[in-house]
């Protein structure tokens, strides 16, 4: 399958929501004990930089962080929060309130345990929610991001507009995902599915969003040549447990794109309601 195409139609055995349910629910720690606790690509800011995985996925948060520069007291959704990292970064520099949502009950569940381990859990919360039906009123939030979340749901568009219903007007809305470059393979396609670039952009405005910034970052993503060993390592020495949940195949092409990248392309886009 070449990219482009939106690949993860739903099938008989279950919809996209059950597959991305069943991987977090599941494998969310295997996922976090070889990558750590952000579940997002790294940022390196370039050649010399050698950041191990840990500090590059924080590099890449604060990249976020400064585009979505909130003010003090402001109220702002965390789409697709994993377990929480990144919105405890955003926490830690900003005197603001988040509230994160996934559609893994075992990523809430972890997420508000880390937030009460952490004492911040007056001001950063996790609720279980599907994306696509926000449980919450219109213009509740004066910010939001969607990190490397949309790369699981099929449809963006309404996604988009379910996030602009509840940002009141003016409020920043960060987006970093990955995007698909053409004629490459894509992995794990049951649960992801990304379009090109210049389609990516196009979806975020018929949402009814205001493009301020649309930056390819892919270059910034590739990890140095030392770190993608020891990625390559700590996902061969968990290779039964990847296996488990990749099959085979999935996992000596994970191996060999983490060897020579080559397949997706990393957008970072800023956005803002009317
Ligand atoms: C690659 S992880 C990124 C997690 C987190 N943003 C981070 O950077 O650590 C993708 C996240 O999107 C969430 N997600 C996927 N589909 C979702 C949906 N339809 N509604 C809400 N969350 C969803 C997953 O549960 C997971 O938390």
């Amino acid at each position: 399958m070449t990219s482009g195409a939106q690949t993860n139609d739903d099938t008989a055995e279950g919809t996209t929501e059950d597959k991305v349910v069943d991987f977090y629910d599941n494998f969310t720690e295997v996922f976090r004990e070889i990558w750590g606790d952000n579940l997002h690509v790294g940022y390196w800011h370039d050649a010399d930089d050698q950041a191990p995985v840990e500090k590059a996925t924080d590099q890449l948060t604060d990249q976020l962080i400064e585009r979505l520069a909130p003010q003090p007291g402001r109220r702002i959704l965390d789409v697709g929060c994993g377990i929480g990292q990144p919105a405890f970064r955003l926490a830690g520099a900003a005197d603001v309130e988040v509230v994160g949502v996934s559609i893994s009950k075992y990523q809430v569940g972890r997420a508000n345990e880390r937030a009460a381990e952490l004492s911040l859990a007056g001001r950063v919360s996790f609720e279980y929610a599907d994306a696509a039906e926000l449980p919450f009123p219109d213009a509740s939030f004066d910010g939001a991001w969607a990190f490397e979340s949309l790369i699981h749901m099929p449809d963006k568009e309404k996604v988009l507009r379910e996030i602009k219903r509840v940002l009141r007007p003016g409020s920043v809305l960060v987006l970093a995902d990955m995007f698909s470059q053409p004629d490459t393979e894509l992995t794990f396609q049951d649960i992801i599915s990304s379009p090109e670039m210049g389609d990516y952009r196009a979806v975020i405005e018929k949402a009814g969003f205001t493009v301020r910034e649309f930056t390819d970052i892919t270059a910034n993503t590739l990890a140095p040549q030392a770190v993608r060993e020891t990625i390559i390592a700590g996902l061969l020495a968990r290779k039964d447990d990847v296996i488990a949940m990749t099959g085979p195949e999935e996992f000596a092409r994970m191996v060999d794109g983490i060897r020579v990248p080559n397949s997706y392309g990393y957008l970072l886009a800023t956005a803002t309601t009317d």
